[in-house]
C-alpha cells in the first residue's frame, strides 16, 4: 500500500476549543470535514493531502493518517495486531522513528509502556522481513507512529507532522506569558477582522497576536517557516510534491498596501522581543512598534478596525489590585478612544474582565494551557453604554 496515494481516515488534532477555527481552515483548503470534536477534526485523504495540510494549517497540532483501527484488550493484543502491518513499506529499515500515544486503558499504567510495545512490534516485523531494524528515540525528527487506545478501541496512525504544528517557528524569544501561536491565530480568525483594516495590539508582549495578524493578512502560511516534517521520512516520499506545495505558499503571499498593524507594550524588552520575533517571521516591515502605556497607543480612525488585548490575568497574590485598575482603564480606553472599532480582550480571569464594564457582544470559549479563557468581543459604536452596577454582576 502506498500511503501517499491511498485515501484513509485523517485526524487533525488541535488544542482544546481550536477546532471551529481549524475546521474553517480545512474547508478553505477544499477538504470536506467528516466530523469535528473539541480537540480535532476528521476527514478522508492521502499522505499527499497531509503534505498540503501540514504546510497550510495555522490552528492544528498534528496531522495523523490512519493505518488500522482494531479492538484491543491488552498489550499482547496490541503487539500482535501491529505485527500484521507492513511497516517495511512505511519506514526505511536503516531509518529512524519515534512512537507517541494517548492511552486510556486499565492494563496500561504509563504511555511509555504502550509506546514500547508499539516499537517492539514494528522493529520485530522489520527485522523479520528485511534482516535490519531502524533506530528509535524520543526526538520527533524522523518518522513518527502514533497510537490512540481508549477502552477496547485502538487505532494506529502515521503522524505526518512530527514536531507540533501549533508552534509556527518564529518565536526566537519567549517574552512573558506568550500565547501559543496556534491559539493566537485561532483567536484572530474568530474575530470580525477583514485582514485589511487596522489591527491594533496593545500589551503585545512577545508579539504573537500582531505577528499572527500580519501572517494572516498577507496569507503567509506556517510551511514557509519550517523545513522538516515527519512525512519526509516515510517510504514513497516524493520531494517534488512537497516542493510544489511549498512553491505555492510563496506564490500565494498577498501584498497588502497600506496595511496598519500596530504592536505596543510598556516594556522596552517586550518591544525588542516582538521585533526579533517579527523579523524571524518575515513580517517586521508590516508592523509599527511603540513602547508606551496602552492608553497612548495610536488608534487610527478607519472603518473595520480591530483592537485586541491579551492582558495579564493575575497568577500571583497581590497582582489583583493593580490588575483591577488596569482592566477598568482598558474599559475606559475602549469606550472613549476606540469608537467605531470592534474590541477584543483575551483573558483567563472573568472576575477581572467584569472591571471592563462594557457588555460583550460575544464570548468565545478558549483554553490556554490549563486555564479556561474567553475572547470577549465589544462593539464600540459611538453610543456604547457603560454597564451599570447591576449588570457588572452578570457573568462575563
Ligand atoms: C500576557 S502579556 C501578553 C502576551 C502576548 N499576547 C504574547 O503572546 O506574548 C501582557 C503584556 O502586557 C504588558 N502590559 C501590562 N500592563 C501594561 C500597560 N499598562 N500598558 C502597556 N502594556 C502593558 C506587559 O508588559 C506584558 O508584556
Amino acid at each position: 500500500m502506498d500511503v501517499f496515494t491511498t485515501p484513509s481516515r485523517i485526524i487533525i488534532t488541535c488544542h482544546k476549543w481550536l477546532s471551529p477555527a481549524l475546521q474553517a481552515e480545512v474547508k478553505e483548503l477544499g477538504f470536506s470535514v467528516v466530523r469535528s470534536f473539541q480537540t480535532g477534526v476528521e476527514l478522508s485523504g492521502t499522505v499527499e493531502d497531509c503534505i498540503r495540510l501540514n504546510l497550510n494549517l495555522r490552528c492544528a497540532s498534528q496531522v495523523m493518517y490512519s493505518l488500522k483501527a482494531f479492538t484491543c484488550n491488552d498489550p499482547d493484543e496490541l503487539y500482535n495486531n501491529l505485527l500484521t502491518l507492513p511497516w517495511e513499506n512505511f519506514i526505511a529499515a536503516d531509518g529512524y522513528f519515534s512512537v507517541t500515544s494517548n492511552v486510556f486503558h486499565t492494563t496500561i499504567q504509563t504511555n511509555l509502556f504502550a509506546n514500547l510495545r508499539v516499537k517492539d512490534a514494528i522493529v520485530d516485523r522489520m527485522r523479520n522481513k528485511t534482516g535490519k531494524r531502524p533506530s528509535t528515540g524520543s526526538t520527533l525528527s524522523g518518522a513518527v507512529v502514533y497510537l490512540f487506545w481508549k477502552h477496547e478501541e485502538a487505532e494506529i496512525f502515521l503522524d505526518t507532522s512530527g514536531e507540533t504544528l501549533a508552534k509556527h517557528g518564529y518565536r526566537k524569544l519567549p517574552g512573558k506569558a506568550p500565547m501559543l501561536e496556534a491559539l493566537a491565530a485561532a483567536t484572530i480568525l474568530s474575530t470580525k477582522w477583514d485582514h485589511q483594516s487596522p489591527f491594533i495590539n496593545p500589551m503585545c508582549g512577545s508579539g504573537t497576536l500582531a505577528i499572527e495578524a500580519a501572517l494572516i493578512a498577507t496569507n503567509r502560511r506556517p510551511g514557509l517557516l519550517r523545513s522538516n516534517y515527519a512525512f519526509m521520512h516515510l517510504i514513497g516520499y516524493n520531494e517534488e510534491v512537497y516542493l510544489k506545495e511549498r512553491a505555492k505558499l510563496t506564490e500565494q503571499i498577498k501584498e497588502r498596501e497600506g496595511l496598519q498593524i500596530i504592536a505596543s507594550d510598556r516594556s522596552d524588552l517586550a518591544i525588542s522581543t516582538t521585533k526579533t520575533n517579527a523579523a524571524a517571521a518575515g513580517v517586521e516591515n508590516l508592523i509599527q512598534f511603540a513602547t508606551c502605556d496602552f492608553e497612548k497607543t495610536e488608534v487610527p480612525e478607519k472603518a473595520g478596525a480591530v483592537i485586541m488585548f491579551n492582558p495579564e490575568y493575575g497568577e500571583r497574590l497581590g497582582d489583583e489590585i493593580e490588575l483591577n485598575a488596569t482592566y477598568a482603564r482598558m474599559g475606559d480606553f475602549l469606550k472613549n478612544q476606540c469608537k467605531g472599532y470592534t474590541g477584543y480582550v483575551f483573558t483567563g480571569n472573568l472576575d477581572l474582565a467584569k472591571k471592563i464594564r462594557l457588555k460583550p457582544s460575544r464570548r468565545i470559549e478558549f483554553f490556554n494551557a490549563t486555564i479556561d479563557c474567553r475572547l470577549l468581543e465589544y462593539e464600540l459604536y459611538a453610543g456604547t453604554k457603560r454597564e451599570d452596577k447591576l449588570s457588572e454582576k452578570q457573568d462575563v
